[in-house]
């Protein structure tokens, strides 16, 4: 590879999502080993002091508690420096009005990033759309420090609250129930059981033997599980790590 093929290396899904320090608005952070036991999400915004990345900040900080009922702590990024970090957000707070949201308060971390270093590792720099700027880059990490979900957004898009919201509860649901979601699950809508192993023979479920599961194909099996069901698993999740 070359020189710059391996500064532009991005992780994928299943690798350990890359260690560093650095400075945020919330003092030093050492990742992902700070974050051991819990659900992180790290992501990066092109610029402070922008308004799709202002909408954003206040769409995250608005839902904190919403992720933190799912054991996950938000932690951001940008290539810009401290003081600029905490002038922009202080600016968030005493003036931006954003459809129902003002007075809005950041209280996760944001890192410090003049030099690149943690955007290049992260594959957050994607020179087609800006050398000087990170992409809008997702990055779900799990308990163990693994990527398990990765999305990436261009500077001009603000992201879908509603869809990182989904990730995580998915991600967590799959991870409880040993199960898969199909397109657009919410919680409470059936899952798709795995085609071999934990569930019944494949001839036990097209026959209708196996409780609660209904096929539509040999290949295509899925069981209900409530929203109580889920929220239940994920509390014990939360509460064994
Ligand atoms: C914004 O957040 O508004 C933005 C940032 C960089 C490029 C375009 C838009």
């Amino acid at each position: 590879m070359s020189d710059e093929a391996t500064a532009l290396a991005m992780p994928r899904i299943g690798d350990p999502a890359p260690a560093f320090t650095a400075v945020t608005t919330q003092g030093p952070i050492n990742f992902p080993a700070d974050y051991a036991g819990k659900w992180v999400i790290l992501f990066s915004h092109p610029a402070d002091f922008t308004p799709v990345c202002t909408s954003e900040f206040m769409t995250f900080a608005t839902m904190q508690d919403e992720f933190r009922a799912y054991n996950t702590e938000l932690v951001g990024l940008s290539v810009d420096g401290l003081y600029s970090h905490i002038a922009w957000l202080r600016t968030i707070k005493e003036k931006i009005k954003f459809r129902d949201m003002e007075n809005v308060e950041v209280t996760f971390p944001l890192i410090e990033d003049i030099t690149m270093e943690v955007a290049r590792k992260y594959g957050m720099i994607m020179p087609g759309e800006a050398s000087t700027k990170a992409v809008r880059a997702v990055f779900f990490i799990d308990p163990k420090g693994i990527i398990r979900t990765i999305i990436y957004y261009p500077l001009s898009i603000g992201r879908n609250f509603d869809e990182l919201l989904r990730v995580v509860k998915a991600l967590q649901t799959a991870d409880a129930f040993d199960v898969a979601l199909p397109a657009d699950w919410r919680p409470g809508e059936r899952v798709i059981v795995p085609t071999a192993g934990s569930c019944g023979t494949a001839k036990e479920r097209m026959d209708g033997l196996v409780e609660g599961v209904e096929c539509v194909d040999w290949f295509f099996c899925t069981r209900p599980i409530t929203v109580e069901e889920v929220e239940s698993a994920i509390r014990a999740a939360k509460a064994t790590v």
